[in-house]
C-alpha cells in the first residue's frame, strides 16, 4: 500500500486572502452574497454528508443508481488510467467507478476541504491497496495544476456541484477543464435536472433542519476566521426556486435590523429586517442546455444517462 500523498496547491495564507476578498466583496454588494465553497470546513463537510442521507435529498441516491448501473459502460468508453475528481468530498459514490475502471492506476481527488480529502483518501488506500491516491487541496475554479499521471484521463465532477457555479463561471470552468484534457480523455459530469418545484425545494429545506444548519455554517466560518460576530440564530434558512433562471437559491434571511462586525476587515455590515444574504445557487439542467454548454467549451457529449425516475443525469463528453 503506497502512502496517501496530499498536495496543497495554494498556500494557507492564499486561502485566507481569498476568504477576505470574498467576504469583503460579498457583504458590501447589493444583494449580499457569499460563495458556497466557504461552507466546507470540517463541520460543513460533515453536515453535507448528513444531507446526502436525508429522505428529501434525492440527488446522491439518484446519481449513485446511475453509477452502479453504468460504471462498466463508463470504463469501457474511457479505459481511464487516471481518475481526477473535482469537489470529491467523501469520494463515497466514486468507489463504484474506481472498482469498475480495470486499468486505473491513480486517483486524484481535488477539494477545498482538507478534512474530507484526507479521510476519504486514507480510507481508499486502506480498502484498495493497489491504487495510488494523490489528493490535491485546491480550488477547482482556479487554474489547476495536476500531477503528471498516465492517460487516458477521466475527469469526474459529480454531485451536481457544477450547478453551484453561475452561468459565466460555468463557462470559464468548463473551458479550464477542457485545457486539462487531451484527445482520448473524457469528462464525466453529474447534473441535477429540472423537476417538480416542491421536490426541488424540499431537497434544500429538509424537515430535520440539517440543510439549515449547513447553510448557517458559513457564518461560523466567517466568525472563526475573520472574528465576525454573526449570530446564526438571528438568521432564517430560506430555499427558493427561481423559475426563470431554473435554479434553487439558498439564502440566510435576517430576522431583525442588525449590524454585524467583521473586525479582520474593519467592516460593519448593516442588515435590514428581512434582508437576504445569498449563500448558494444550485442550477438545474436540461439535456440540450448541458450539451450546448459542453460544446461551447469544445467538449462533445457522447453519453447521457439518467436514473430510472429521470431526476438526475450523468453525461460523458470527450475532446475530438
Ligand atoms: C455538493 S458537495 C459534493 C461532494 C461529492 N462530490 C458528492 O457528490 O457527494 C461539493 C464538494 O465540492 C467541494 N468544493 C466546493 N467548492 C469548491 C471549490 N471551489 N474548489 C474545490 N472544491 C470545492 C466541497 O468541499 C464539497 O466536498
Amino acid at each position: 500500500m503506497s502512502p496517501l500523498r496530499v498536495t496543497r496547491t495554494l498556500p494557507e495564507d492564499a486561502t485566507d486572502a481569498a476568504l477576505r476578498a470574498d467576504v469583503q466583496a460579498g457583504l458590501t454588494a447589493t444583494p449580499k452574497t457569499l460563495p458556497p465553497k466557504w461552507f466546507y470546513d470540517a463541520r460543513g463537510s460533515e453536515l453535507f454528508e448528513r444531507i446526502t442521507e436525508l429522505p428529501e435529498y434525492y440527488p446522491t441516491r439518484a446519481e449513485r443508481e446511475i453509477l452502479v448501473d453504468r460504471a462498466a459502460e463508463i470504463a469501457a468508453a474511457t479505459h481511464a488510467r487516471t481518475l481526477v475528481e473535482l469537489g470529491s468530498g467523501s469520494s463515497e459514490k466514486t468507489r463504484h467507478l474506481i472498482d469498475a475502471l480495470a486499468d486505473l492506476h491513480m486517483y486524484v481527488p481535488v477539494d477545498v476541504s482538507e478534512s474530507a480529502l484526507t479521510q476519504a483518501g486514507q480510507a481508499l488506500i486502506e480498502d484498495r491497496p493497489g491504487l495510488a491516491v494523490h489528493a490535491l487541496i485546491a480550488d477547482f475554479t482556479a487554474r489547476l495544476a495536476l500531477p503528471e499521471t498516465p492517460g487516458p484521463r477521466l475527469v469526474a465532477f459529480l454531485g451536481g456541484t457544477v450547478g453551484n457555479l453561475l452561468p459565466a463561471e460555468r463557462a470559464a470552468f468548463l473551458a479550464s477543464v477542457r485545457r486539462l484534457l487531451a484527445p482520448g480523455d473524457a469528462l464525466l459530469l453529474g447534473t441535477d435536472l429540472v423537476k417538480d418545484t416542491d421536490v426541488l425545494v424540499r431537497a434544500y429545506d429538509d424537515a430535520a433542519g440539517v440543510t439549515a444548519e449547513f447553510n448557517k455554517n458559513v457564518l461560523a466560518v466567517v466568525n472563526r476566521e475573520l472574528g465576525a460576530d454573526f449570530d446564526p440564530g438571528a438568521f432564517d434558512h430560506v430555499a427558493l426556486w427561481d423559475a426563470g433562471r431554473e435554479w434553487i437559491e439558498m439564502r440566510l434571511r435576517s430576522r431583525t435590523a442588525q449590524t454585524v462586525k467583521v473586525p479582520a476587515l474593519g467592516l460593519a455590515v448593516d442588515f435590514a429586517a428581512g434582508e437576504d444574504l445569498r449563500t448558494e445557487v444550485s442550477a438545474k439542467f436540461r439535456k440540450e442546455g448541458v450539451a450546448a454548454e459542453l460544446a461551447a467549451a469544445d467538449l462533445h457529449l457522447t453519453h447521457w444517462w439518467t436514473d430510472a425516475q429521470g431526476r438526475f443525469a450523468l453525461s460523458l463528453s470527450t475532446v475530438r
